[in-house]
């Protein structure tokens, strides 16, 4: 577990230097300022040195931790093993879930890819298997990926207050939508909400947790990411709002039922805005549409295409917010649409 003590942003420069002066800052970490709905305030990283109080804090549980760089690189600690063209090849980044290490390594490095995942095993000690990245493939949404030191790939992690177990050579986890996981969890109190594309409940497993809809029906057509979405829903004790359904959401999603519909998944999302508006309720509701598309397009054709769906049965649109998740590829962003369809 990684501890922290969570602080008023005007406290922290004293804890700080307490956690210097007495050796349990864990210098692995960043300092970091959250924002919640309570306020501002700092997370100081500390280690099981500071007990179970620090002062007034108590040391709780982080839940994504974000490791500064370590004192070395990857590439610092390869010097001596690999040619010059080699370390200009060696990656600069990869993910961290839970305790696996995912990691691409070029073609290039293939027979100096163990050395690699040993090396990135000794630079962080609490983690336990290193998977190998070849990006995400299909409908799916699944990962190619090769184990490359380690015993198992599944791996159970907290985010935001939510647990997501998952097997990372079988389904997708991305970081860079961790914020609009949390933007979902706002959302939803009291209603009825649809999500087309759950997964193994990326964004309605935190709604679900944080904001109590009346009823979550998440559809999901890939039977390994619907056996942990199932888990996902016990483990965060939401199986009395939670109804998995396992299949193509096109075909089973229910009709006229719901104030909201989430839309994450992205590639050719457009083709189901149809059953995506006619699961709202007659009234209308509230679309969150998923789309990658061309830099340029971003803030026109996601917009386009929900107006020309909504219009074909007959609706009205009003776009509430238009939002860049992250960039998906050179040139493409992954943006999300909240729009209020009525009539
Ligand atoms: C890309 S994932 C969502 C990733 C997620 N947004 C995150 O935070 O990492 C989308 C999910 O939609 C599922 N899916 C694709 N087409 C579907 C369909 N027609 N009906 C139901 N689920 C579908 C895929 O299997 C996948 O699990």
């Amino acid at each position: 577990m990684y501890r922290v003590i969570r602080v008023p942003p005007g406290k922290g420069e004293e804890v700080r230097e307490k956690a210097v002066k007495e050796k349990f800052l864990d210098t692995s970490r960043k300092i970091r300022k959250l924002q919640t709905v309570e306020g501002a305030f700092l997370e100081i990283p500390v280690t099981e040195a500071a007990g179970e109080k620090v002062g007034d804090f108590p040391v709780v549980e982080q839940e994504d931790p974000e490791f500064l760089k370590t004192p070395m690189s990857l590439k610092e600690y390869l010097k001596d093993v690999l040619s010059e063209t080699e370390l200009a090849c060696v990656p600069a980044g990869w993910q961290i879930l839970g305790d696996i290490i995912i990691v691409g390594i070029p073609e290039i490095l293939e027979d100096k890819k163990t050395r690699i995942a040993e090396t990135l095993l000794s630079m962080y000690p609490k983690c336990r298997t290193v998977v190998r990245d070849f990006g995400i493939e299909g409908q799916f949404r699944q990962p190619k990926r090769e184990l490359l030191i380690g015993s198992g790939t599944e791996t159970f992690h907290k985010e935001h207050g939510c647990f997501f177990k998952q097997d990372v050579t079988k389904v997708m986890y991305s970081k860079g939508n961790l914020e609009e996981r949390k933007r979902m969890s706002r959302f939803g109190e009291g209603e009825v909400v649809v999500d087309m594309f759950a997964g193994i409940g990326y964004f309605s497993i935190p709604m679900a947790v944080h904001s109590r809809p009346k009823k979550i029906t998440g559809i999901e057509i890939n039977p390994e990411s619907f056996a942990y979405l199932k888990e996902n829903i016990r483990l965060n004790k939401v199986e009395d709002i939670f109804v998995p359904i396992c299949g193509d959401c096109s075909k089973v999603t229910p009709e006229g039922t719901a104030d909201r519909v989430l839309m994450g998944y992205v590639g050719t999302t457009h083709h189901y805005l149809g059953p995506a508006i006619k699961a709202l309720k007659k009234s209308g509701g509230i679309l969150h549409y998923h789309e990658t598309v061309p830099e340029s397009l971003a803030r026109t054709r996601p917009q386009e295409r929900i107006r020309k769906a909504a219009y074909t049965l007959g609706k009205k649109v009003e776009i509430l917010e238009t939002r860049r998740i992250k960039k998906y590829s050179p040139g493409v962003l992954h943006m999300v649409v909240d729009a209020r369809i009525f009539e």
